[in-house]
């Protein structure tokens, strides 16, 4: 890919009002940035932490092929969408589909599409930022060799030890955060094109050498027959939903975060050739994670449903045998954390945007109010681990109820509503204007799956989960 489209050919090229808009609010400086703010949006504890573990809650191979249908059926579509609506729209997602509402001679309450997404992203935030933190408190704990020989056990005891001390998780985290708003501070592009170029080939690298780890000395066999053989007797109503909701929190859908960089994509780049490569990447990633961590986990005994703590149990057992593991260790937490980072980054620029634009706050004073707000948020997960552990609404901690609501029903919910814009409201031919596909067959496929398939599936889901069909 080429920096054709930079930011002085996507801004003083094109006299049109919309390019002028765009000016203002600065434009990735090539698609290729684009990707890689995309992927590594994308990219993040949803990939290492949460698909290895809800994978093991959820009986393995079943759930892996319902999620990957989600992902061909429903994320890639509605991807395509969401960039598509912020690149037309070229503001914050509450913005961007009032806009194109009114563009479409459609009430403009349609915005509901926009702000939903823009909460959700800050919900997932408050309790995203503390599992970072975990990860990045991980790294003094790996390179100092605290792991070197721990079994299955002690694993599972340094980790309890790190939940239960408030002070450590609110440091960590307080610490994630506010790099993220600092960087947020400085505008997306400048903080984040530096760190990508380099941590997304980084990461990969490092996930593969632990996939080949694993296979040598784990259970690979085990682990890819649990990974890849379905048994549809372990799936049920609920596993699906949590497929589907999972699909839209790997694919950072419904959560304002792929409109509003797509608000900043520049003309004439692919939407569609972009998205799925992202989906792709975002795949790849995850099952390389299952296929790093599972071998661990069978070889060591350990329960694949052990839940949120799995990744940070059974990988320290592996760093603390192999050689040089240390390092290894330390420099895939240190990678974990910028990932987290890089996802942490887009789940925050959708309400920053929104108050900047809404209400003309500056970026700074943006910045510093949500901060506040998701430095307060965020202890209701901090605690959910040790103080308030007892407090449990419908059988679910704090940190459990938040991540449940937001992504197996408000990211489904956004983009259910999303999808229903773009396919029934928005006029056939903005769309296909918008979304730039040349394939006419390409286009009415797309179209028919956004329009019918994919509203059908999340109903359908939704209803089977509340026992309705
Ligand atoms: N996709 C990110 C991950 O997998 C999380 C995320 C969700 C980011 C929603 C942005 C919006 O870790």
């Amino acid at each position: 890919m080429t920096d054709k489209s930079s930011i002085a050919a996507g801004t003083l090229g094109g006299a049109s009002v919309r390019t002028q808009q765009s000016a203002a609010r600065g434009l990735w400086s090539s698609r290729w940035v684009f990707f890689l703010a995309a992927t590594g949006s994308a990219v993040g504890l949803g990939n290492i932490w949460k698909f290895p573990y809800i994978t093991g809650e959820n009986g393995g191979g079943a759930f892996v092929l319902v999620y990957l249908g989600c992902i061909l059926l429903i994320g890639i579509p509605l991807l395509m969408a969401e960039v598509m609506i912020g690149r037309r729209g070229r503001q914050n997602p509450d913005g961007a589909v009032a806009r194109l509402a009114r563009e479409a001679g459609a009430n403009t309450k349609w915005r509901v599409a926009g702000w939903l997404g823009g909460l959700t992203g800050f919900l997932i935030l408050s309790f995203y930022l503390v599992v970072a933190g975990w990860a990045l408190s991980y790294i003094p704990t790996t390179l100092s060799g605290t792991f070197s020989g721990v079994g299955g056990d002690a694993s599972g005891e340094l980790f309890n030890g790190l939940l239960a001390s408030p002070m450590r998780l609110i440091v960590c985290g307080t610490l994630v955060l506010a790099a993220t708003m600092l960087i947020v501070g400085f505008g997306v592009r400048g903080g984040l094109e530096r760190s990508l170029r380099f941590l997304m080939p980084g990461l990969f690298v490092l996930l593969v050498g632990l996939v080949g780890y694993a296979a040598v000395t784990g259970e690979f066999l085990q682990a890819l027959e649990f990974l890849f053989v379905p048994d549809f007797s372990a799936l049920t109503a609920t596993s699906v939903l949590i497929a589907l909701g999972h699909a839209f929190f790997t694919l950072s859908l419904g959560a304002g975060a792929m409109m509003v960089y797509g608000s900043y994509l520049p003309e004439g780049t692919s939407i569609a050739k972009t998205s799925v490569l992202v989906a792709l990447a975002d795949t790849v990633v995850a099952l390389l994670a299952g296929m790093a961590i599972f071998p661990l986990v069978f070889g060591n005994g350990l329960e694949p449903g052990a839940g949120p703590g799995l990744i940070f149990v059974t990988l320290p057992i592996a760093f603390g045998q192999m050689p040089l593991g240390q390092v290894v260790g330390g420099l895939f937490f240190v990678m974990l954390v910028i990932a987290a980072l890089t996802s942490a980054i887009s789940l925050s620029e959708p309400s920053i945007a929104w108050m900047t634009e809404r209400f003309g706050l500056s970026r700074l004073k943006a910045v510093l109010v949500s901060g506040g707000l998701l430095w307060v948020l965020s202890l209701g997960s901090v605690f959910s681990f040790n103080l308030w552990a007892d407090y449990q609404l419908f059988g679910k901690t704090f940190f459990d109820s938040l991540d449940y609501l937001t992504t197996n029903w408000l990211m489904p919910l956004g983009g259910l509503m999303t999808v229903l814009f773009t396919g029934w409201v928005m006029k056939e031919q903005t769309v296909r204007d918008a979304i730039g596909i040349r394939h006419g067959g390409l286009f009415r496929a797309w179209w028919l799956l956004l329009r019918f398939g994919t509203p059908l599936a999340i109903v359908l889901v939704f209803l089977n989960l509340s026992g309705l069909i």
